[in-house]
């Protein structure tokens, strides 16, 4: 990158930040040079220096660029072996473990579209008509930096490619058809999209917005791969302050808790990188 472009991009990186309220600086710089080129060649403009005057003219483009460079990329049940880990093991273990009425917290950080979240509700009611009971309590909390994509998750209506994982017996029984423009779509029935509660949160800013109640199990995936190490350290200190004791942490495929950390988790499925909070 030349010098004037790399100022150029400086200068954007602190404008987003005042328009917005997100450090880009804290993302991978290349990843974040290639989704603005990409956003403002969309646009026919051919530089930072040209998209920058148009960023600071246009009042929806920054929130238009976070969503753009914050990458959105998922689907239910992602990396299923996963969740049968957590519908065998993990969920059934906080469910006995947990005292209070209200069940075991657990937290999807970083929820993009809300899939991630939604497939924990999901799994909660299979656990239930497996055994012919109630659904169990549980609290499911899901954050995402991006407003729009959590209104996206409010609405549960999702394109075919978001059930590449899902077996074809879960999507028939808790999604409903619909005509969508060009592909139909599928929307989560509104009994299992009660369970989640979504709000907006910025992972680098500090403590999700609930009051002293730790989450027992935390989903953090394929969120810390997009940031520098500096961030990613803090990050994974707010999810271990976060969790309760004996909590899980899952993190992503290509994501491993750093060395520093270690002492302070057991090891879980070094595979699915599920860890326990000692
Ligand atoms: C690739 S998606 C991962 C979605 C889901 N966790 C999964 O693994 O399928 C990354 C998500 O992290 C969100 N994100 C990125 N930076 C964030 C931040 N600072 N605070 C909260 N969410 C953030 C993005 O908006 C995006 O929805």
């Amino acid at each position: 990158m030349h010098d004037q472009d790399s100022s150029d991009l400086d200068e954007l990186i602190a404008l987003m930040h005042q328009l917005q309220g997100l450090d880009l600086g804290l993302y991978k710089r290349g990843t974040v040079a290639r989704r603005v080129t990409t956003r403002l060649q969309r646009l026919g403009y051919s530089t930072y220096r040209e998209y920058l005057t148009h960023l600071i003219s246009a009042p929806d483009e920054s929130r238009a660029l976070l969503q753009h460079v914050t990458i959105k990329v998922s689907h239910f049940f992602r990396t299923a072996g996963l969740f049968t880990l957590l519908g065998e093991k993990l969920l059934p273990n906080l469910l006995a473990h947990t005292r209070d009425s209200e069940g075991p917290r657990l937290w999807s950080a970083g929820c993009a579209n809300g899939e991630e979240a939604y497939s924990l509700a999901i799994l909660l009611e299979q656990m239930c008509a497996e055994r012919g009971g109630e659904v169990p309590a549980a609290t499911i909390w899901a954050t995402d930096v991006d407003q729009a994509a959590l209104d996206r998750a409010a609405h549960g209506l999702y394109p075919r490619d978001a059930f590449v994982e899902t077996p074809l017996e879960l999507l028939e029984r808790y999604f409903v058809p619909r005509a969508g423009r060009l592909t139909p779509q599928y929307e989560l029935l509104p009994t299992v999209r009660e369970r989640v509660t979504f709000s907006q949160h910025n992972l680098l800013s500090g403590s999700p917005p609930w009051n002293g109640h730790q989450p027992g199990l935390i989903l953090c995936r394929n969120v810390l791969i997009y940031l520098v190490r500096a961030a990613q350290m803090r990050l994974y200190r707010l999810l271990l302050e976060t969790l309760a004791p004996g909590g899980y942490l899952c993190l992503g495929e290509s994501e491993q808790l750093p060395d520093e950390l270690q002492p302070q988790f057991h090891t879980v499925d070094r595979h699915y990188r599920i860890y326990r909070k000692l």
